[in-house]
Parts: structure tokens; sequence; C-alpha cells
């Protein structure tokens, strides 16, 4: 029983056809002057409409790159390369693809600050503002956050740019990590009025290994790989043809069927939340409200044990679930998320997350549930402390 769909969520078959079909049949390089070529510039291109199309995008505006990790750190290190000493603010609780870079920045002299989180898991927007300066570069919030689920207030934090346009005469450009959020949660670049926007196909269904970037018309930024003028010089190399034709496949399913999922999702994990709620002394660290939360992601923290013992015990009732972010969870040191929420250690070592996604039953779901119960009441039987 597969639950860990935010680490990764299995390839849809329609998603392996496509892969399969471009393997099989397409063997030029889009950059080819040949036939061939021109049969590959064309999967290429029409991957490019597809992903912009869902995105309310123009095709041009669409940087393919080998996933989220690469996508992010285009936006943050192209954003400050391309600029003279700019000012970088990401929320404190970013996937690590933004943390990183963002730290990496700060060594090499660049001005970064981290905006800091409210206990329910939602950047303070508050804080935030008091962070910017007239030469604030790039401002990044994650759309929906990878570990807790919640949705950042996007709306908000465009807003304060607008008016720092007014006070300043300049706005700082807006990226946003959306690859928890993207298709899960509906949107378009144009209302979220973001500059950069990230995309992961593997979140999705599709391949692991291929994403993009949104980069607005007009943004400049400054390639992380160079060597080649593929992608508008933004992402030199030969791009992984089958995956983007994989990538546009899962955007394809869930156009087709995301409304559908994504009340499914809903429903089933509320329905998993209730179950779960019956367990004592268990902490939510994904907050309740709908309306601010994406459909597919349950955290919660069993003070007392060891969030990655309770994964061993699950996977050995046939559940799998996670610790947190899939780039971390073989570490052994508490969520960053958690810790950025106000949780203590204990909690945060002690977390767990449950994420669904399109071939979830309520079979598994009430299955889940029941495992989970038995797996707590085990572990505390060993460990009473
Ligand atoms: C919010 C978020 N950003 C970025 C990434 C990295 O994406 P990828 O695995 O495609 O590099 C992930 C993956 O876990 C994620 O959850």
């Amino acid at each position: 029983m597969y639950l860990d769909h935010s680490a990764t969520s299995p390839a849809l078959p329609e998603v392996v056809e496509a892969v399969r079909e471009v393997l099989e049949h397409v063997h030029g390089n889009p950059a080819s002057l040949h036939g061939m070529g021109l049969e590959a510039e064309r999967v290429l291109e029409r991957g490019r409409q597809v992903l912009a199309a869902s995105l309310g995008a123009d095709p041009s505006e669409v940087v393919f790159t080998s996933g989220g990790t690469e996508a992010n750190n285009l936006a943050v290190f192209g954003t400050a390369w391309a600029r003279h000493k700019p000012h970088v603010v990401v929320s404190a609780f970013e996937h690590s693809s933004i943390l990183e870079p963002a730290r990496r920045l700060r060594e090499m002299g660049v001005e970064v600050d981290f905006a800091p989180v409210d206990p329910e898991g939602f950047v303070r927007t508050d804080a935030l503002a008091d962070l910017l300066r007239p030469h604030t570069a790039l401002v990044s919030v994650v759309l929906v956050n990878n570990e807790v689920g919640t949705l950042q207030p996007l709306a908000e934090v465009a807003k304060l740019l607008d008016e720092l346009q007014g006070r300043w005469g300049r706005r700082p450009l807006l990226h946003t990590d959306a690859v928890q959020a993207f298709q899960h949660v509906p949107f378009r670049v144009r209302d979220l009025r973001a500059d950069l926007v990230t995309v992961s196909a593997h979140k999705l269904g599709g391949p692991k290994g291929v994403g993009a970037l949104y980069v607005r018309k007009g943004v400049r930024l400054q390639p992380l790989l160079v060597g080649g003028d593929q992608e508008r010089g933004l992402r030199g190399g030969t791009p992984n043809l089958p995956g983007i034709a994989g990538l546009a496949a899962a955007v394809r399913f869930w156009e087709r069927e995301g409304e559908r999922l994504r009340a499914r999702l809903r429903e089933l994990a509320a329905r998993l939340r209730a179950e779960l709620s019956e367990l004592s002394g268990l902490r939510w660290n994904t907050p309740p409200d709908a309306r601010r939360t994406a459909p597919h992601i349950l955290n919660l923290s069993v003070p007392g044990l060891r969030g990655e013992v309770l994964v061993h015990r699950l996977e050995r009732e046939g559940v799998y679930v996670s610790t947190g972010s899939a780039c971390h969870s073989r570490r052994a040191h508490p969520s960053h998320v958690l810790l950025a929420m106000g949780r203590s250690e204990q909690e945060a070592i002690s977390a767990v997350r449950v994420s669904l996604g399109p071939d979830t039953t309520e079979e598994d779901v009430a299955y889940a549930a029941e495992a989970f119960r038995v797996a707590v009441q085990d572990l505390r039987f060993l460990v009473p402390s």
C-alpha cells in the first residue's frame, strides 16, 4: 500500500506508453537539421505546449530541466547571478533545493534572509514584509509545503511585492516552488503573479528526472548549465525527450481527471485523518482547514516514538509512508520544516508523512488506519516512554 506519493508517485500507464513511444521511435536530436531532428523537435515543442497550457503560460516561457531541484537552483542562482548586489528572501521551510542555494549565495557574500513561519505551517507575511529592501531581487515561497501540505498565502506575498513597486519603483521577482502543488491545487501562473514557477514530473505520475521552470517573459536569468543554446540559452544540454513526453502525458492525464481526483484525494485524506484522530497522544502537523492545505498530504507526530521506527513498523504491515522530505529521510535529524514551525525536537523526530495519489482507494485508507493503530500500540508497548 503505497502512501508516499509526495516522495514520488508511480508512473501512470499512459506515461510509460509515451516514454516508450519516444524511446522506440524518435531517435533524432531536436537540434539536428534533418527530418529526424524535426520529428524530435516536434515532440519537444508539443510537450512544451501541453505544459504551458496547463500552467496558463506561453510556450516560450517554459524551460525544461532535470527536475524540481534544478529548476529551483536555476531560479535562485540564476536570478542572483544576473544582478548586481542582489538581496534574496526565502521562507525558512523551503525545500532544500531552495535553502541550500540560498545558503551558498550567503557564503558567496550575497545578502540573504529567511522568512519565519508560524506554528500552523504558513509563512509569516508580516515578518516577510519587514525583510524586504529596495534592492531585494528575489522572494521565493513554496506554494505547497512538501512535508506538511500547507498552501502558502502567495496572493498576500504578491500584494506585498506590488506595494514595493509603488514605494520604490521596483518589484522583486516572485518565485514559487509548485512541485507539490502542480495539478493538486489548480493555479495559473498569471493569477499567482509569480515570475518564476518550478514543477516536477514525478510527483504527478510522470518520469523521474524531468521538470521545468516557468520564466515569465522579460525576466533575466543566468543559466546554470552552459555549453549549448538549448532552452533559449537558459539550460544547455540535449533535452530529455522521453522524459518530456512522459511529463506531457502526466499533465494530460491530470487535466482530464484532475477535478475528480482532487475531490477524491480530499475525501480520502479527511477519512484517514478522522480515523487516525481516534489514536491518543497524536499531534497533527497538517492543519485541518481544507481551503489552506493540499488535498493529498497529512503529517502527524507520535511523540515518544521515532518517525523512522514507525515507518519501518508500518512497512511490515505493507504500508509505505515517510518521515518527511524524501531527500532527507535517510538522515537522522529532525525536520527543518517542523522546527521552523516551532515544534520541539522530540515532536519533529516523531513525525510521519502520509501522502495519497491517484490509485489510493477507500480500502487502502481503512487498512492503513488500522495498520497505524496496530503499529503505534505495538511500539508504545515496547517503548513505554
Ligand atoms: C517542494 C519540492 N521542491 C522540490 C523538489 C525536488 O524535485 P525533484 O525531485 O524533481 O528534483 C521536491 C521533491 O521532493 C519537493 O517536494
